[in-house]
């Protein structure tokens, strides 16, 4: 099975989660994407469900295939959100952001009772940090959020580059405004004390590290599809 077909067997598991009249934060992603065009089968086939979309990206796919959208200030409470992720650990934390979503991603996690995460097995790792984190900043102030993101990380033990992610030679925009940076620390050991003391520069709007969010993941590999939970912390 090629990673496309991977992708497609985890959403389609997960959409087994999704019943009649859910509230549902939807992801960002070429696997979210896969789940989109699976429920968007189901809605033309009767199902009714109020979807939340994580990027604007995510709200022009579900726009295009016909799944009619809400929003957090219609919809404040969610009763699952499935979204991919780029690194899932053994306790089910996340590195999220590739895609540059990871604000609107985290808030709409937070917002929903349950998460469920959907991968291929190549996304799982031992411990998180070998994809780089992403940390979406403000753009005032950018070279000195850099530098205070380099302390905070020399602190824990942690080094690496921390690099302004760019598209099309232009600084990469997230939907919020703001700019990506991505630190190649590796192995990231304490993943809470890294979440603190970058929740604590004021230039920093949010990071990858999804804690404690994930209730579930679905991951599909050669040999099937597992189905791994946790306990929200
Ligand atoms: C989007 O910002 C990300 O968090 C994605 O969910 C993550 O990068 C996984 O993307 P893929 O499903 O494309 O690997």
């Amino acid at each position: 099975m090629d990673a496309r077909a991977l992708k497609i067997e985890a959403a389609r598991v997960a959409l087994g989660h999704v019943t009649d009249g859910m509230r549902l934060g939807i992801g960002t992603g070429s696997t979210a994407e896969e789940f989109v065009r699976l429920l968007a089968e189901k809605v033309a086939a009767g199902l009714t469900i109020t979807g939340v979309p994580t990027s604007e990206r995510t709200a022009k796919l579900c726009d295009e295939l016909g799944i009619t959208l809400s929003t957090l200030e219609e919809t404040p409470e969610l009763d699952l959100t499935i979204d991919g992720a780029d690194e899932i650990d053994p306790a089910l934390s996340l590195i999220k952001g590739g895609g540059g979503a990871l604000l609107r991603e985290k808030i709409v996690a937070a917002a929903s009772t349950r998460m469920i995460v959907i991968a291929d097995r190549s996304k799982l790792v031992d411990t998180l940090g070998a994809f780089p984190l992403p940390i979406e900043v403000n753009k005032f102030g950018l070279a000195s959020t850099a530098i205070a993101i380099e302390k905070a990380a020399a602190g824990l033990g942690l080094s690496g580059a921390v690099k302004l992610r760019m598209a099309n030679a232009a600084p990469f925009v997230t939907d919020g405004g703001h700019l990506i940076l991505d630190a190649s620390f590796g192995r990231i050991p304490d993943t809470r004390a890294l979440s603190q003391a970058l929740h604590a520069i004021p230039g920093v709007v949010e990071h990858g590290l999804f804690l404690g969010m994930a209730t579930a993941a679905i991951v599909a590999g050669a040999d099937g599809i597992e189905t791994l939970h946790a306990t929200r912390q």
